[in-house]
């Protein structure tokens, strides 16, 4: 039988609905606190965020409808494919079969923009005429200005001072969608002219830019700007359950009920959410998955860090998050997984964790780079540094399987694309990553 590599839906069999996994977690979901410790009301985020994206934030409605024009603007890009890693199946000479969502075929080249747009349109419906944002890896910076350019809205991104020197053609890709980028800290905000002063050379961090991002909007007088996330929040993780959704879908077309470990790597947990919670959701009627966020260990939030409340910046301007915090004021080393860099985990992410529904793992940059490369060699996308993560785990788990003799294990990653990634390879460590000798795994 002719071999099928990629399972492909029509624009009509797009999801209608978001899942919202706060409906069904075990335990619930602990609310956000005040500064008084007290928990807090919508109202409190009203300066931050619109009203229409805060009754989501605060929805506990299992199924969420997509307005018809977010679909409209989804169907540029999804549904996305699934594909079937033959050739990296053969590499790695495991019985396993392996699928991954190619979220990579998205403009912005990741999994960011099924967000960037949600958040873009509510925004321009509630009256809001500009958004400022962090970004680590470049991704949601760029997803978000190319959502705004859609929408008509300014966008204004502080890019992690690391990411934004290592990565250039980020900024250029922003300000081709007419978006704005500036390196944080920057002096344009109070909070950022305060870290320069007292750490002149840092790299920086997703905590920092968050708080420059939230101060910009907070204090524009015209009160027509308001701060945009591309990860943690309730909201973004339901935007990205489409992932699932769709992939759900797909493998019943490839004859697969149920996939047996489902694999997504975790910084903030939008694209590992947006994966893994429509399975979650079986898991949880009982359903015999794993699911397993992986992270770097340089920044080892899920598999090391406590659970605790704690800011979702440096600045301490957010409520206090029930989350795994390595602790807001956490600068994490200076890896090329830019997006991984977080000092927290999305409190719905932490949660299932804390209720056993999911077993993370962390893994070092070396090998992740060494599963993207093979990746890349096999299956032909150049992988971003995160989504080299979700590869690397996907590989343990198929030589795994391999040592066990399991035949029928199906992993699924969701896969982002980057070419930076090679500036970067080159860069650093050319004769460790470059050097195809140390690719064998067989
Ligand atoms: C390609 C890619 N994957 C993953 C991440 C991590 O974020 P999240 O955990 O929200 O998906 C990022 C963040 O920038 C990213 O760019």
């Amino acid at each position: 039988m002719t071999r099928i590599t990629k399972i492909l839906l029509g624009e009509q069999d797009m999801p209608r609905q978001w899942y919202n996994i706060a409906a069904d977690l075990p335990s619930g979901l602990k609310p956000p606190l005040g500064p008084d410790g007290k928990p807090i009301g919508p109202e409190a985020l009203a300066p931050v965020f619109p009203m229409n994206l805060i009754e989501q934030e605060v929805s506990t409605q299992r199924w969420i409808d997509i307005p018809e024009e977010i679909l409209g603007y989804l169907a540029k890009w999804r549904p996305t494919p699934l594909h079937r890693a033959y050739a990296l199946e053969e590499a790695i000479g495991t019985p396993a079969k392996i699928y991954y969502k190619n979220e990579s075929v998205s403009p912005a080249g990741s999994h960011k923009p099924n967000t960037a747009i949600a958040q873009a349109w509510y925004n321009k419906q509630f009256g809001i005429k500009r958004l400022t944002t962090e970004t680590g890896a470049g991704q949601w910076g760029s997803a978000l200005s190319f959502a705004c350019s859609l929408m008509g809205l300014e966008c204004k991104v502080f890019m992690v001072r690391i990411s934004f020197d290592q990565k250039p053609f980020r900024k250029l890709m922003m300000q081709t969608w007419g978006g704005t980028c500036i390196a944080s800290p920057s002096s344009e905000t109070s909070f950022g002219r305060k870290i320069l002063a007292e750490m002149p050379d840092t790299p920086g961090s997703l905590g920092i830019a968050i708080s420059e991002a939230i101060e910009a909007a907070v204090t524009d007088p015209t009160g027509e700007t308001r701060y945009s996330l591309g990860s943690v929040l309730n909201h973004v993780m339901l935007h990205q359950t489409i992932i699932g959704l769709e992939a759900k879908k797909q493998l019943q077309l490839a004859g697969i009920k149920q996939p047996d470990v489902v694999i997504g790597c975790a910084g903030g947990g939008s694209n590992f959410a947006g994966l893994a919670f429509p399975f979650a959701a079986d898991k949880i009627h009982g359903a015999k998955i794993e699911i397993i966020p992986v992270e770097p260990t340089s920044c080892p939030t899920l598999t090391r860090a406590p659970f605790v409340y704690d800011h979702g910046d440096t600045a301490k301007m957010t409520p206090l998050l029930p989350m795994y915090s390595l602790g807001s004021g956490f600068i994490p080393a200076p890896i090329h997984a830019g997006g991984l860099r977080y000092h927290g985990m999305s409190p719905l992410v932490s949660q299932a964790v804390k209720d056993g529904l999911m077993a993370p793992m962390a893994i070092d940059q070396i090998e992740c780079y060494k599963a993207g490369i093979l990746f890349a060699r096999t299956e032909g996308i150049i992988p971003a540094p995160e989504t080299n993560h979700a590869i690397a785990g996907a590989i343990r788990e198929a030589m795994k399987a391999k040592e066990e003799g399991k035949e029928k294990v199906i992993f699924l990653v969701s896969v982002a694309m980057d070419l930076w990634i090679w500036l970067g390879m080159i860069n650093t460590s050319p004769d460790n990553l470059l050097n195809t000798k140390c690719l064998k795994l067989k």
